[in-house]
């Protein structure tokens, strides 16, 4: 009796296990690069500089999906920057930001410098001063393959639309620096783009940086595509055919703060049934063994 309760036990045990090791399992990087400052050593106080911003990202994030910071001097001084796609919620956000934070830092082991993000977030972090410049600094190119029909009249529409957002986005609300809009380019098609800037660069700034970054549309391999993003540490733009952000969004309101989705409600339950789920595996165990010694 007792042997076949221990055995349906550690059955039990075994899916646990796996049913987390599965939740635990990071996405891959929409995009990352690691960059060339190379490796800090295992011991070092920019390691522990890095550690320490790194896992407070997801707390400090602030209703706008923004945080800088800076810790430690000289060599040791770590920068981090992290931003969410103006359109996102604040849970979703943090959610974006924990796994961004530690997908890079599983793909770049000990390198001082990083960058990449997902869909929804993206994040810097650097032994150099990130945090105080605020000019266009390119860190991505990326492509749809697809041509667009009529390159030269879809970049002029493109261009039209881009510049009326760069205004919203540069002097709109200055907690949020996001426009996101729409026109009708060539052969009917839609053309869908969005542009934002980190919240802390002044509106000039801001308005700079996106001229900046529109200019080296020249350089992208998405010119002439269908769609394309130009990724900055301190603003990008992307843009294509069909809706890739929220066409509701509030550029005022707060986001709310709660709004519990399948994912998340799955995730909470797994989060808060599995240590409780332990700790009673673990009772009965003992109380099995115990039972089984009394006999
Ligand atoms: C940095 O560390 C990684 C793995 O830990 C190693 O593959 C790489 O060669 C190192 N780079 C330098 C420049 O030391
Ligand atoms: C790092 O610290 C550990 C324990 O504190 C020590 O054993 C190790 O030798 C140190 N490594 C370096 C490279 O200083
Ligand atoms: C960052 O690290 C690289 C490589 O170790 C070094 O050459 C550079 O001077 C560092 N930058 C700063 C601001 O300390
Ligand atoms: C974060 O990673 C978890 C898996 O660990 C995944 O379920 C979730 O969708 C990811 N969230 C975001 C916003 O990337
Ligand atoms: C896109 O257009 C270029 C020339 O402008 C052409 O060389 C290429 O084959 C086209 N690609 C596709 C996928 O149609
Ligand atoms: C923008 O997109 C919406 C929804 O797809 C569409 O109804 C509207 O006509 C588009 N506006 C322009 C100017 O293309």
């Amino acid at each position: 009796m007792a042997i076949t309760i221990q055995k349906w036990l550690l059955i039990i045990l075994f899916l646990h296990i796996h049913v987390l090791n599965i939740v635990a399992q990071l996405p891959d990087l929409r995009y990352g690069s690691c960059g060339e400052n190379g490796n800090y050593t295992e011991n070092s106080t920019y390691k522990n500089n890095l550690n320490t911003l790194l896992t407070s990202l997801p707390s400090k994030i602030d209703n706008y999906g923004f945080y800088k910071a800076s810790i430690g001097q000289n060599i040791d001084r770590a920068s981090v920057i992290v931003l969410c796609r103006g359109d996102v919620e604040l849970q979703e956000c943090r959610d974006c930001v924990h796994n961004v934070s530690q997908k890079l830092v599983q793909v770049c082991p000990n390198q001082k410098e990083a960058a990449g993000g997902y869909d929804k977030c993206m994040l810097v972090y650097s032994n150099e001063s990130i945090t105080d410049t605020t000019t266009f600094s390119k860190l991505f190119y990326l492509n749809e393959i697809q041509n667009a029909s009529k390159p030269g009249e879809f970049n002029k529409e493109l261009g039209k639309l881009l510049v009326r957002l760069r205004v919203v986005a540069a002097h709109g609300d200055p907690r949020r620096k996001y426009a996101s809009g729409n026109a009708t380019g060539p052969d009917f098609q839609n053309i869908f783009a969005l542009v934002q800037c980190t919240p802390d660069l002044p509106p000039q700034n801001c308005f700079d940086c996106l001229t900046k970054a529109y200019e080296d549309m020249i350089n992208c391999p998405c010119m002439g595509k269908k769609g394309g993003r130009i990724i900055g540490a301190r603003c990008s733009f992307r843009y294509g055919t069909s809706p890739f952000f929220r066409l509701d969004v509030v550029s005022v309101a707060p986001p709310p703060e709660e709004e519990g989705g399948d994912d998340k409600t799955v995730r909470t339950v797994i989060i808060i049934v599995g240590p409780i789920f332990t700790i009673i595996i673990f009772i009965a165990c003992i109380s099995v063994v115990m039972m089984s010694r009394r006999n």
